[in-house]
């Protein structure tokens, strides 16, 4: 494999993955190859331009850490973890859409029971959430684990909120519910109100250079997991929302 060119270059790439032992690893990698190729190629790219391109990722890689992540924003509002999800979650008519998962998800959030306020010291004008959880062929489906969270009035998680000593860290405006024997279910909490995805950081620098917006419509996050049925994870929006028609992570579906 010497004197490898411009107009060999992909094929060699391609050739030098022939031992991988994994066909999908394989399929994923040579398809990689070649669009990136494809793509430096389309675009004439310089040597410039893909410094800037590593430092940019440089920087997504220094500003992630346990809590921060901002390679999954970065695919969020490349519009990838909205393909990723779609087409990985194909339901049947009828069925409550999927959406984006988002980074501010917490494992074991406290479990309330019905009724309960969920704010938990949360600012935020009071609201009142009901419905009720049906399988596709429309039996209310009892106690489900129905995961809820959601941003305060000033538009941060709690997650987002460092813990200080007058206020340790808590949660805030997320926790668990179940529905009850008719597949029902509410609770109390905050009205969800718009709010920019973190973008003091390299993924916040793209979209302004872009001439993009960080902001999505004000939602509340869900992720139901009941016995024999898939997990969803999706969103309910408020309508009208001045972003609804211009989220920064493409999450808005008009059937939620
Ligand atoms: C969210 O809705 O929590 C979210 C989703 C994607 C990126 C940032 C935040
Ligand atoms: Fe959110």
């Amino acid at each position: 494999m010497r004197n490898i060119n411009e107009d060999t270059i992909t094929q060699a790439v391609i050739a030098s993955m022939s031992g991988c032992e994994s066909p999908r690893l394989r399929t994923i990698m040579v398809s990689l190859v070649q669009h990136l190729h494809s793509f430096a190629r389309e675009v004439k790219l310089t040597e410039d331009e893909w410094f800037k391109a590593i430092q940019f990722l440089t920087a997504v890689g220094h500003i992630t850490d346990d809590v921060r992540q901002e390679f999954i924003l970065l695919s969020d509002v490349l519009g990838l973890s909205t393909l990723v999800t779609a087409q990985n979650n194909a339901k049947p008519a009828g069925c409550t859409e999927a959406t984006v998962f988002g980074p501010f998800f917490v494992e074991n959030a406290p479990d309330y029971p019905l009724g309960a306020n969920i704010a938990n010291g949360a600012g935020g004008e009071p609201c009142f959430v009901s419905g009720t959880v049906r399988s596709l062929d429309g039996t209310p489906l009892a106690d489900v684990q129905m995961d809820v969270w959601q941003s305060d009035e000033d538009g941060f998680y709690d997650v987002q909120r460092p813990p200080t000593e007058a206020q340790p860290h808590v949660h805030r405006a997320r926790g668990r519910i179940r529905t009850d024997a008719q597949g029902r279910y509410h609770f109390r909490s905050i009205l969800a109100q718009p709010y920019p995805i973190p973008h003091d950081g390299p993924v916040g620098q793209m979209l302004e250079a872009l001439g993009r917006h960080p902001w999505r419509p004000a939602h509340l996050h869900f992720m139901l997991n009941a016995p024999g049925h898939e997990r969803l994870i999706t969103h309910v929006f408020r309508d009208p929302d001045q972003y609804l028609d211009s989220d920064a992570v493409f999450g808005v579906r008009s059937t939620l």
